[in-house]
């Protein structure tokens, strides 16, 4: 035991419902809406289901308990940010570096979130105008989005009399800081446990719409309601033995739940002592999977094709959202008010998740560096606003985009699983982690899962890190010998990183300083001040 007493944690969550509604808000984003359907309909359909859920069990849910738990734990000892809860977890004077990733994954992947946010806000705006109501010819949709984007030349969206989209921007950006800058309770709780209802009343009434449709076109008998759910859902066994459908069926359950992204753990830190933590897990996982099978996976593709045909099969999660669905809403009845409810909705829910990938960074600056409150939220939000400004220049292609989203959106979110796992199962261990988790549950997690945690979670991660990087990295290295926009924004995440690192040396020098971690023992371990052992 030490001589100093922890720091109060500095934010702390109102209610249990507040907290499940956040960590919900921030797992139901644009993944469950554009990304899950997509990625469904070209891995299989209702085979893809079977990988899906086996990385629901095996990953998306133990994890997420493990998450919890840590995160807690480290909040318990005074700590919010990764970097601190890692210390306090594995006691080892590198633990804190592997924070930094923890930091830099939320925050990279906000670069780009929030301009895809700021595309929905404008496309809600612009069936409210009737300005999106363009009939029945596709490519109209695409010229539009393209246009509205900058698809065409990097740049697009700074020339004069193509700058809207930066107001669009500037407005999203603001909503996120504000929330942010009120903190966990009166910020983004509040803010969730509004947006939350209001988007299953949306989403509902989209969903109705669509399952009453029946035939539209009686031409066309096929492209039915029914004929829409069996191309979604008619499962195509053969899928099952293509690496990529179980590679694509675990990427997307870390994306959907927000797993491996450095939130929870955060999130968590800012729970009480004795706050349940593996109900209010499973709830949270289970409210994410409600919204992406029954909602996203109801609504999205199953309209699409109604009124397209199969040839939505090769539109990809954008074509899908962006220039499917327009076509689809102008050919609706009503379609310009469930197109206008449509992208309200998935402005709500992108919002419920940037903030979360916000707040990771600000608790990091405020503790890692004694900042207050105007001086984290000023610094990240020109950290942020310059990544994003990146993605909105480099805009032709959506090359920035995508390359931002495939190396951190996806790879380094396995990174950060199998760290966490290995943290979790091997560092903290089985024992004490149910231990922990168990402390204040209102349920309880069986025991075979711990040793998941520890044997199966790990190695399941391994595989599909190596099968991610062996089918991926030899293209991509090609891409970038022949691509600067990709090379530069690899470069980017670099160089963000290695900023990271640094401030993360910085704050273990402070909290060392201040005795919230000191060093032991020959090989310098570092123990948060108040130990529980
Ligand atoms: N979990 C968030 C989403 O699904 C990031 O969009």
């Amino acid at each position: 035991m030490s001589e100093a007493s922890p720091q109060p944690p500095r934010d702390q969550w109102g209610s249990r419902i507040g907290v499940i509604l956040a960590v919900a808000g921030s797992a139901v984003g644009l993944g469950n809406f554009l990304r899950f359907p997509g990625q469904a309909a070209q891995n299989g359909g209702g085979a893809f289901m079977i990988p899906y859920f086996v990385a629901l069990l095996v990953l998306g849910i133990p994890l997420c308990w493990a998450e919890w738990t840590m995160g807690r734990y480290g909040g318990r000892l005074g700590f919010n940010s990764a970097p601190g809860v890692y210390s306090a977890i594995w006691r080892n004077r590198f633990a804190k570096y592997f924070g930094a990733i923890a930091v830099l994954i939320p925050l990279v992947i906000y670069m780009y979130y929030v301009v895809i946010e700021a595309w929905c806000l404008g496309y809600a705006l612009s069936y409210l105008s009737g300005s999106l109501m363009k009939g029945s010819d596709p490519a109209a949709y695409e010229e539009f989005f393209g246009n509205f984007v900058g698809a065409g030349e990097h740049g697009a969206l700074l020339q004069p009399g193509n700058r809207s989209f930066l107001w669009l921007l500037g407005a999203t950006f603001l909503l996120n800081f504000v929330l942010i800058y009120r903190g966990v309770n009166k910020g983004i709780e509040t803010f969730c446990r509004f947006a939350m209802p209001l988007m299953v009343i949306c989403a509902l009434c989209v969903l109705v719409r669509v399952l009453t449709l029946g035939t539209p076109d009686p031409s066309k008998p096929d492209q039915s309601v029914i004929g829409g759910l069996g191309f979604m859902w008619n499962p195509d066994f053969q899928a099952l033995s293509n690496p990529q459908t179980w590679l694509a069926a675990s990427g997307q359950i870390f994306f959907s739940l927000s797993v491996g992204f450095g939130i929870i753990v955060n999130y968590a830190s800012y729970l009480r002592e004795d706050d349940d933590v593996v109900l209010s897990g499973l709830s949270a996982s289970s409210m994410n999977e409600f919204f992406e099978v029954c909602l996203g996976g109801l609504i999205t593709l199953p309209a699409a094709f109604i009124f397209l045909g199969t040839a939505v099969a090769g539109f990809g999660t954008f074509g899908l959202g962006f220039n499917a669905l327009p076509n689809v809403f102008a050919a609706m009845p009503g379609g310009q008010f469930f197109g206008f409810l449509w992208f309200f909705m998935l402005f709500l829910a992108a919002v419920t998740s940037s903030v979360s990938m916000l707040q990771p960074a600000i608790a990091f600056f405020e503790e890692g560096l004694g900042l207050k409150r105007h001086a984290s939220a000023s610094i990240l939000g020109l950290i942020a606003a310059i990544g994003a400004g990146f993605i909105v220049y480099f805009s032709k292609g959506l090359v920035a985009l995508d390359t931002f989203d495939f190396w951190v959106g996806t790879g380094l979110i396995y990174l950060l699983a199998m760290i966490q796992a290995v943290m979790y199962g091997w560092i903290f261990g089985i024992d004490r982690g149910e231990e922990e988790a168990h402390r204040g549950a209102h349920i309880r997690i069986p025991r075979f899962v711990q040793f998941m945690l520890k044997y199966v979670t790990p190695l399941y991660l391994a595989v599909i890190f190596v099968a991610f990087c062996w089918q991926n990295v030899p293209d991509y290295a090609a891409t970038i010998s022949q691509d600067t926009v990709a090379l530069g924004s690899i470069l980017f995440i670099l160089v963000l990183l290695v900023f990271l690192l640094v401030l993360v040396h910085i704050a273990g020098r402070r909290w060392a300083a201040e005795g919230r971690i000191r060093h032991v023992g020959q090989y310098g371990l570092l123990l948060p001040v108040e130990d529980d052992e």
